[in-house]
């Protein structure tokens, strides 16, 4: 579904993307993770065609981002990290301007609109203009334009930034559903917990370059089940475990301040980069 070759992007005196290489198949959900400056926006806007690479070759669905135009361009519906909607025109108004940007015929524009502010719980805010809405209603609004054009695979760019944990959750859920419909789904986050519930696989993007790709359940599994922190001077200090029972041996002996819990994807990516990713 996405075939990416030694991708490289350089912005001036900037190298934001190093030799990707990565495969993402039909119907998986993918998240990029990464810490500020990672890339993770840079290659959003490559694969939607939003910004033109340096050197390598991105396919979506066979169809060459570099060369095919607007045929690649079709395949992806794209959710922006910023919110990017019409604030003085109505929930309908903006997605109907998105399916005719699509040259989707009225009859069928109407249909899915219909459609899709059903999908996403809003169907009584048609006519609502969209600087009266809620942040977690415009971010689904703009997972619904989106979906509009029935892409093959949605890009997220950070798509629950500034969402309080129940809308988060909602969002969570609808993702879930575009991704049992038969969607690829691609999505950057800051947040591990995102990555760890939502997606198949996950990427670890550090300065540009892919540091790891793999299942959150594999990349747990390599630094152990269990994990003790404590706080050593103006740093935490973090030991690993296999077994509940080693940690709180642990504890009983060093009789320090330790705090018990389960490890998580975040372990791993500090244990692959040093560096947090909030
Ligand atoms: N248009 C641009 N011109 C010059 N440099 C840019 C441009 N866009 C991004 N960069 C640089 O490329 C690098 C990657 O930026 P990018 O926005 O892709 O990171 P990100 O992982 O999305 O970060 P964040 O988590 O803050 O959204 C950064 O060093 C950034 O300053
Ligand atoms: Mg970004």
């Amino acid at each position: 579904m996405i075939q990416i070759k030694n991708l490289n992007k350089t912005y001036k005196s900037i190298q934001a993307l190093k030799d990707v290489n990565l495969q993402v198949n039909k119907g998986e959900l993918f998240a990029f993770l990464g810490p500020n400056g990672a890339g993770k926006t840079t290659f959003i806007r490559i694969l939607t065609g939003l910004t033109k690479l340096s050197s390598g070759t991105v396919l979506l669905n066979g169809f060459d981002v570099g060369n095919s135009g607007i045929e690649s361009r079709r395949q992806c519906g794209l959710v922006p990290q910023s919110i990017n909607l019409d604030r003085e025109l109505t929930v309908f108004e903006n997605l109907n301007i998105h399916g005719r940007f699509f040259r989707m015929n009225k009859p069928k524009r109407i249909r899915k609109i219909e459609e899709l502010l059903d999908y996403i719980e809003m169907g009584d805010r048609k006519k609502t203009l969209v600087k009266n809405l809620s942040g977690g209603m415009k971010r689904r609004l703009m997972i619904a334009r989106a979906l509009l054009h029935s892409p093959a695979i949605l890009f997220l760019d950070e798509p629950t930034v500034g969402l309080d944990a129940g809308m988060r959750r909602k969002i969570w859920a609808l993702l879930k559903k575009i991704q049992q419909q038969d969607t690829t789904i691609f999505l950057t986050t800051h947040y591990i917990e995102e990555a760890e519930f939502l997606a198949n696989r996950v990427a670890f993007l550090d300065k540009g370059s892919i540091v790891v790709v793999d299942t959150p359940g594999n990349l747990i599994k390599q630094q152990g089940a269990w994990a003790l922190d404590r706080l050593k001077e103006d740093d935490m200090e973090t030991l690993y475990f296999n077994d509940r029972k080693e940690a709180n041996d642990h504890i009983a002996v060093h009789k320090d301040s330790f705090t018990l819990r389960r490890v998580n994807l975040e372990d791993s990516f500090l244990a692959l980069t040093g560096k947090k990713v909030k």
